[in-house]
């Protein structure tokens, strides 16, 4: 494994999205939607950094095929246990790839009228992607490598680990 960044580096990274999105959003009560599993750690960083209250909850995505790759197809497995009618909504994810994880969550939560949906997510891996998304928030761009760390796994493996590293 070799470290593409550093804790400091995250952390760096997690404080400068949580300014623009305190500044977008600010006079608001936000609820933020994670992506599980991926996305609870920065999740869990970026809600005690932003400076509106917010609320969270959690869902679960399936993508048929399992492996490395969403292979087109997803589902909900977990759904949110709060109604996002009225609400400003912000889906937190761990990584952005092909971007039908993404795009597929984002048509599916639109359709609950909440009154605004924004996505922000920690890596994007723009060369991979198959479906037109562009979140709202990005902290880092990365060329096409498998990484893990800070909530991201292999196998389940290396979700804890507090930076980010290139699996070989
Ligand atoms: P997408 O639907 O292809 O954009 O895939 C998004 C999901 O694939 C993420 O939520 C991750 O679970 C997983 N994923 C994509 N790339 C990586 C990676 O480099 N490391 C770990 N998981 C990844
Ligand atoms: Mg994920």
């Amino acid at each position: 494994m070799k470290r593409l960044f550093a804790e400091g580096d995250v952390q760096r990274q997690v404080r400068r999205l949580a300014r623009e999105i305190s500044r977008d959003f600010a006079g608001r009560e936000v609820l933020l939607v994670g992506i599980l599993k991926g996305a609870f750690i920065f999740m869990a960083d970026l809600a005690r950094r932003v400076a509106f209250p917010v609320k969270m909850d959690f869902v679960r995505l399936a993508s048929y095929g399992g492996g490395t790759e969403s292979f087109g197809k997803v589902r909900i497995t977990k759904d949110l246990e709060t109604s996002l009618q009225g609400k400003d909504v912000l889906i937190v994810e761990d990584i952005i790839d092909t971007g039908v994880t993404l795009k597929y969550l984002f048509r599916r939560l639109k359709a609950r009228r909440p009154r605004s949906l924004k996505s922000v997510v920690l890596l994007d891996k723009p060369s991979r992607r198959k479906v037109r998304f562009q979140p709202d928030y990005v902290g880092f761009t990365i060329e096409d490598h498998f990484v893990v760390g800070y909530g991201l796994d292999f196998n389940e493996e290396y979700r804890n680990l507090p930076g980010i590293y290139v699996l070989k």
